[in-house]
């Protein structure tokens, strides 16, 4: 994938009512966006998956909705007010803000295109007989790369974890790293930025400053206990929520990749101490798999094991999809121990212990968390879908293969004319349809023009109510991705679309 590439998504996700800027005739907000009529059905469809996914299908796995706002104390316990912050540094000439270490990443990413490059060209040479493992282990190009970038990572993790960011600095200036903007090397100190929001809970009192939560995980810990006790839940068990995070992300980027108001979809699983790296190894294939359940080629996805660990974290390890600007974060795993849980008994002198009936002790649960960002998973569905097809005799197709299941809709109903009773027939079908189906209705134009619109928005299937089918109750399907076409009798109609597009079909390669 490329920046070319990456353009097309953006403005396909703007042209077919995806995602628009916010509040765009005020000429927009930065790096915060508003989800169109399609887009936001694409986004409830992941949103579904991961929530059948993770509480459906796991009995011991409850959710919960808890609010934006929470007590100011908790972010204190929880120790985003002191640490929550990402290394500044700013260019004097362009007067740009960047992340050092996102900095620092985007260099290291230069060696790895040069690997790519090494094994791009290998391929061709050796053809047939090239064998990837062997070649990335014995080629002097690629060992001196991947040298040069564990170097980089050991100095930056050393300079990020003792908190001496004259080190981070220093390391700026030895890799001769310039401004993307002015092309100068002219930094200033790297300095830490809260990323925190802040607002007033009442316009009465004076000291009532209230955060807005950068994550949703904080509203699982406080309501932990709560839960386990109404739930009756035993360990382990697991607590999922979807919501909305803010966070004043100074490098915002890259449209919806880094924004500063998103959505989270987290679950915290609770364990007993001591077996949380078991948990740990098992979300983190478990999590790989609804990845790969959504047929998107195992090529483009990695691990990614931290540097530099969150302070809750004693393992964390990030899913990393290769975006059209190459390998970054969707989702995290981290085993977060028991800190959380002890920060806010400390904070608040409420004990949270889980009473262990077979151990006949208490203690406080260790938390394996997984944390996916919504508008980062609706990115890699849209980068991986987006293609244009070259038909043959100079004719392409722009087509948006996305999960069947996901697309914002199911299935298009297209009487071939708008006479002849067709229409009437059409709505019947979309009736019973919509009950099961997210169904799009459509008369007007050729039905060539009519196939090109569906394929664009990521419609699986084409349902075609033509003149025969008044009398042989049967219908024309037409296959996105295929363009194959197959009549169908309408008392088989339900069962072969949802065969080929429901959620149900989609859940079923997770068990
Ligand atoms: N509770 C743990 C936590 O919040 P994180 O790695 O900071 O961990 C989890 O965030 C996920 O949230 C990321 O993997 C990413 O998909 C998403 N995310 C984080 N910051 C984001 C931002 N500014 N814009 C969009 N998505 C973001």
């Amino acid at each position: 994938m490329s920046e070319e590439h990456f353009k097309s998504v953006i403005s396909h996700a703007k042209e077919y009512g995806f995602v628009f800027l916010s509040s765009e005739i005020y000429d927009g907000l930065a790096a915060v966006y508003d989800y169109g009529q399609n887009g936001v059905e694409l986004k409830k469809n992941i949103r579904e998956y991961w929530w059948k996914s993770m509480v459906q299908l796991h009995e011991n796995i409850v959710g919960v909705d808890a609010s934006i706002f929470m007590a100011p104390d908790v972010w204190k316990a929880s120790g985003h007010v002191d640490g929550f912050s990402d290394p500044m540094i700013d260019n004097k000439d362009s007067k740009k803000r960047y992340r050092a270490d996102v900095l620092i990443e985007d260099f290291q990413e230069k060696y790895r295109v040069k690997n790519q490059k090494e094994i791009t060209k290998a391929k061709k040479r050796f053809g047939e007989d090239f064998d990837l493992e062997q070649f990335v282990a014995t080629n002097p190009n690629i060992a001196r790369n991947n040298a040069k970038i564990e170097a980089i990572d050991e100095r930056l993790k050393e300079g990020l974890e003792s908190g001496n960011l004259h080190l981070v600095k220093e390391l700026i200036e030895e890799l001769g790293i310039a401004c993307p903007v002015s092309g100068s090397k002219n930094w200033t100190d790297v300095r830490q930025f809260n990323l925190m929001y802040s607002t007033q809970m009442s316009a009465t009192d004076g000291d009532n400053k209230i955060y807005l939560r950068p994550e949703t995980a904080q509203g699982i810990f406080v309501n932990y206990l709560n839960v386990q006790k109404t739930g009756r839940m035993k360990l382990p068990f697991g607590i999922a929520q979807t919501g909305k995070a803010f966070r004043n992300e100074i490098v915002a980027r890259q449209f919806i990749m880094r924004m500063k108001e998103f959505e989270q979809m987290e679950m915290q699983f609770f364990v007993t101490p001591g077996q949380e790296m078991e948990w740990y190894n098992h979300w983190k294939s478990h999590r790989m798999k609804w990845h790969l359940n959504l047929g998107i080629d195992k090529r483009k996805y990695r691990f990614h094991d931290h540097i530099k660990l969150a302070h809750y974290a004693n393992a964390a390890v990030d899913i990393e999809f290769d975006f059209p600007f190459g390998f970054k974060e969707v989702e995290g795993i981290h085993s977060r121990t028991d800190f959380d849980l002890k920060q806010h008994e400390l904070a608040t002198g409420k004990k949270l212990q889980y009473f262990d009936h077979e151990k006949n002790e208490s203690y406080i649960p260790y938390v394996v968390e997984t944390s996916i960002g919504l508008d980062r998973m609706f990115l890699v569905l849209m980068s991986n879908a987006l293609q244009t097809e070259d038909l043959g005799d100079g004719q392409t197709r722009t087509v948006l293969k996305l999960p069947p299941a996901l697309s914002p809709f199911q299935c298009a109903i297209l009487p071939l004319v708008k006479k002849d009773g067709l229409p009437e027939l059409a709505k019947k079908i979309m009736r019973d349809l919509s009950l099961d189906f997210n169904c799009y209705y459509e008369e007007k134009d050729s039905i060539g023009k009519r196939y090109r619109r569906q394929d664009a928005i990521g419609t699986p299937i084409c349902i075609t109510v033509d003149h025969d089918s008044v009398n042989d109750q049967a219908v024309t399907i037409r296959y996105r991705d295929t363009m194959n076409q197959m009549r169908v009798s309408l008392s088989e109609l339900h069962e072969t679309i949802e065969k080929e597009v429901s959620m149900k079909a989609l859940l079923k390669g997770l068990i």
